[in-house]
């Protein structure tokens, strides 16, 4: 089959993931195709915080535990090696350009063996001061807004398969 098509058939959403960190070359692999993604009026307004750090990794957790009064322990990033942030500060289409730039990442990643997840916490959190603190001390500009974020790292779990996916979606007039 068509690697492409391969790649977009068999991606899912990782959620246990190995200690072994992503290298640098598949990073920036990854971070390259994402800046490849079409943006509303090729603004490209996205910025992407990679987070590999061990303390901030666990800075995120703590904040994100908090602000949730969850258990200290509640991870909603899998405790992957490799958490990226993607923020946009485009006046256009900033969701769906950032969106895009995730899938990119998820299929690139995919495509090099890495698995991924969308991470939907950090942006229901925008708001709150002790997360706007913390998209301070990661560099988060100030002038983006923070639309998702992605799990990276190898998949310590069983391969998922697909959901099964809805029918009648698809109208083809011809
Ligand atoms: C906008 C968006 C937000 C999501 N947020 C989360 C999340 O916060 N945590 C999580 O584990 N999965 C999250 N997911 C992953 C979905 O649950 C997953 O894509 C869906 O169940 C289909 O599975 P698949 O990705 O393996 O095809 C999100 C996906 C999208 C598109």
């Amino acid at each position: 089959m068509n690697e492409v098509i391969n790649s977009i058939l068999t991606r899912r959403s990782i959620r246990k993931y190995k200690e072994t960190q992503v290298s640098d070359e598949e990073l920036n692999n990854i971070l390259e195709c994402a800046q490849y993604a079409p943006s509303g009026m090729n603004n490209q307004g996205w910025h992407f915080t990679v987070v590999q750090n061990k303390d901030m990794l666990k800075k995120i957790k703590t904040v994100v535990s908090e602000a949730l009064t969850k258990p200290a322990d509640f991870d909603p990033f899998y405790n992957s090696p490799t958490i990226i942030i993607v923020s946009n500060s485009s006046n256009i289409t900033p969701e769906a350009d950032s969106a895009l730039a995730i899938e990119n990442i998820f299929l690139s990643a995919h495509s090099l063996g890495l698995g991924s997840c969308w991470i939907n916490i950090l942006n229901g959190l925008r708001d709150n001061p002790k997360v706007q603190e913390l998209f301070k001390e990661l560099q988060i500009p100030e002038n983006s807004t923070v639309y998702g974020s992605v799990s990276l790292g190898y998949n310590a779990g069983e391969e998922p398969s697909a959901p099964p996916r809805k029918t009648g979606t698809v109208t083809i007039l011809k």
